[in-house]
């Protein structure tokens, strides 16, 4: 079987199982208790943290199709990366829209270069929400932004996830109440480059924001499988994208052609990331619409 027709192959067999059953899995803790982890992912590196906390943590994209968004445990938290430090516009409509009823509350938010007075903001999203959360820190994980980052260099870096996260866990639970502390120098250094104003959201289209490879392309698919707004359709002309967008780059970094550009110039075009302990497959299964 040829390359081009083995990716068609495999983009058709794939299933995408959203099923309304995983929005009521939970996870026991060794504690006993009953405990709710919702993410957000683009590359991965959000669903790896989340599968630290929960054997069956919950997508957010997948949870919004849901008409019932009242969830009930003893711990609820929400594991997300951040863009310009703060949290994407699903997670926001998230914590909008679900009513969270837990003693206790926690948020994770992964980064890769920055992290600036993220949880400052989450903090102050979240309580706009009516969501108090207890136990807010950051995980510094591979940079996946692009115009920022050359992926084949980021993923040389030891940025020690794996015992972040630990310590994490370890603090989750046994309910630790605290948040990441961070530097006035950090809030200055976010409040220069993006303002004060914390409800402010990113609004991009996916139609200006990427470019799509027409001879790379070999329409396998998968962008639309990993968009969780499913701005990528197949047309007479090809794949073509439009809608609003969270720009969380699964579409580029997934492409397995890298026939999805940024408009905006990479550090390294030929260079994509997906978190090495995360599947494509759970990508599709926590993104696709
Ligand atoms: C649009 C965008 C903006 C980002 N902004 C920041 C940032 O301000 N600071 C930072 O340290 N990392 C930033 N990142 C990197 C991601 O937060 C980080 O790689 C995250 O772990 C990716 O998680 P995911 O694999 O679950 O999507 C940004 C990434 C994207 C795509």
């Amino acid at each position: 079987m040829k390359r081009r027709d083995f990716i068609k192959f495999m983009a058709a067999t794939m299933t995408a199982t959203v099923i309304s059953s995983e929005l009521l899995a939970s996870c026991t803790t060794e504690n006993g208790r009953k405990r709710l982890v919702f993410f957000f992912t683009g590359t991965g590196n959000s669903l790896y943290a989340a599968k630290q906390f929960s054997d069956n943590p919950i997508s957010i994209p997948q949870a919004l199709k849901s008409d019932n968004l009242v969830f009930d445990a003893d711990e609820i938290g929400i594991v997300y990366p951040v863009y310009a430090h703060t949290p994407p516009n699903i997670v926001r409509d998230f914590l909008d829209k679900a009513t969270l009823n837990a003693p206790y509350k926690f948020a994770i938010a992964t980064f890769g270069n920055r992290k600036c007075n993220s949880v400052e903001i989450i903090d102050h999203v979240a309580k706009k929400a009516g969501v108090k959360f207890d136990y807010i820190t950051t995980i510094n994980m591979v940079d996946n932004f692009l115009v920022g980052f050359d992926m084949d260099e980021q993923i040389k870096l030891d940025k020690h996830e794996d015992e972040q996260l630990a310590q994490a866990v370890a603090d989750v639970n046994e309910q630790k109440h605290w948040h990441q502390p961070f530097t006035e120098e950090e809030r200055q250094v976010h409040i220069q480059r993006f303002g004060d104003n914390y409800d402010a959201r990113m609004t991009t289209n996916s139609s200006g924001a990427f470019k799509i490879d027409r001879d790379l392309c070999v329409g396998c698919g998968f962008c639309t499988k990993v968009c969780p707004h499913k701005n990528y359709k197949f047309t007479s002309q090809g794949i073509t994208t439009d809608g609003k967008c969270e720009m969380c780059l699964s579409c580029v970094h997934n492409c397995p052609q890298k026939a999805i550009k940024l408009s905006m110039p990479e550090v390294n075009p030929n260079a994509r990331y997906r978190h090495p302990r995360i599947s494509i497959n759970e990508i599709v299964r926590a993104n696709r619409q």
